[in-house]
């Protein structure tokens, strides 16, 4: 079933070009299952005419925020709260500019100020006006208050550009407007995910790490967030800003991160241990930054506190779930890794391989469990995460029944 059926729709239509494929988009949404409203500024109207937003929506369309016989029902409000969700495609430079100011002038801009459904943007302007400051600015101000984004693409542009700035296509808006209704398969569950590597000092300047980005770790609190989860993220060095409504916590080395883990993980429900954890740590990491001279240097490694296992080794352990990224006979070592470190299911990744797992953004994963295996295809990282999660809460919810 999709995610989108029986979901209440306000599709808010701003003053672009691409406000013609928004048509396809009523389409797409009422396949879904889904009941659309549409909502036109007063510049869309000029694009395309009601009549075929109304055709296609089955309702009449709305446009007009003093409109004396809706308001006397407060029609903006009832809109506002008539929602499930609210999509505004296309959404135009001046349109976005008043969303982040807060502007109420209009019926669009009003609802979404009004409503506390969740709020889809699709964004589509010519290219130069997209990368200008004041729009990448306000775009990103806008999601930091959890507002979501898809597109735009690149390619040919309606002024006659090249570049990004058209709107997504129909299909994909739909796709992400269906992803803010994933059911909430982890409601009420702490979940505690590590990502990303470790830096393990050398001397102040120099350190031993390895090619993790954390994206795949990132993805799956995103993703465990999405099902309704509590979520902490204990990560290494990376450069990626964390999911807003995860508690965050960043270390550096191996060490520190055991302890952030071994710190939090009482009451957690399920533990997704995603981090690349260093194997080794220098043993004694210079206090000053070494000197150059022509002899081989020779560096003693001592084996680093397994965090995995020390979870799973405690009297209440949550529900563990462990990675294995292997260059060679993934599913043999994944089997192994999953006894060793008494784990309820591990992720297997071939690395290695051009294209996937570490500094990649698709990933392909071997799942294993006691009970069974799924083989997730390879896609981008984040609907991998959606799916990995899916099957956690699955799993885990047999073995809570
Ligand atoms: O044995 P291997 O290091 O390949 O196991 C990988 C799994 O163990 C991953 O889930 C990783 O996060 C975890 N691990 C850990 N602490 C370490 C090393 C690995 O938690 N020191």
């Amino acid at each position: 079933m999709s995610n989108l059926e029986n979901k209440r729709i306000v599709l808010i239509v701003s003053g672009g070009i691409a406000a013609y494929k928004a048509l396809e988009l009523v389409r797409r949404l009422r396949d879904g299952g889904a009941s659309v409203r549409v909502v036109m500024t007063e510049a869309a109207q000029r694009f395309v005419g009601q009549l075929s937003f109304q055709a296609l929506s089955g309702e009449p369309v709305h446009t007009d925020l003093l409109d004396p016989a809706a308001e006397a029902a407060m029609g903006h409000i009832e809109i506002a709260r008539w929602a499930d969700g609210v999509v505004v495609a296309p959404a135009t430079a001046d349109f976005l500019a008043r969303l982040r100011a807060g502007a109420a002038n209009d019926l669009a801009s009003t609802i979404c100020l009004a409503t506390s459904a969740p709020i889809l943007l699709a964004p589509a302007m010519n290219q130069q006006m997209w990368q200008n400051m004041a729009t990448k600015d306000n775009v990103a101000t806008l999601i930091k208050r959890g507002l979501r984004s898809v597109g735009p693409d690149s390619g040919a542009q309606a002024c006659g550009e090249f570049g990004p700035g058209r709107m997504a296509e129909p299909v994909a808006i739909a796709a992400a407007l269906a992803d803010l209704f994933v059911p909430q398969t982890l409601s009420g569950i702490r979940v505690l995910v590590t990502a990303g590597p470790t830096h393990e000092a050398i001397d102040p300047v120099r350190y031993l790490t390895n090619r993790s980005t954390g994206k795949m770790g990132f993805a799956l609190a995103q993703a465990a967030l999405e099902a309704g989860a509590e979520v902490i993220l204990i990560h290494g060095p990376v450069s990626l800003s964390a999911p807003s409504g995860a508690a965050a916590i960043a270390v550096v080395s191996a060490d520190e991160m055991f302890h952030a883990v071994m710190e939090n993980i009482k009451n957690i429900d399920i533990f997704i241990s995603c981090a690349a954890v260093a194997d080794y740590r220098i043993e004694s990491p210079a206090t000053q930054k070494r000197k150059k001279n022509d002899t081989s240097l020779s560096l003693t490694l001592t084996p680093t506190r397994d965090i995995l296992k020390s979870v799973t080794a405690q009297s209440m352990p949550p529900f563990a779930v462990g990675f294995a990224a292997e260059t060679e006979n993934l599913l043999e070592h994944a089997r192994s890794k999953l006894e060793r470190k008494s784990l309820d299911m591990i992720a297997a990744n071939q690395v290695g391989v051009k294209g996937l797992g570490f500094e990649s953004s698709d990933n392909e994963l071997h799942v294993l469990w006691k009970g069974g295996q799924q083989h997730l295809a390879k896609a981008p990282k984040e609907v991998i995460a959606r799916q990995l999660v899916g099957l956690i809460a699955r799993v885990h919810g047999q073995k809570e029944s």
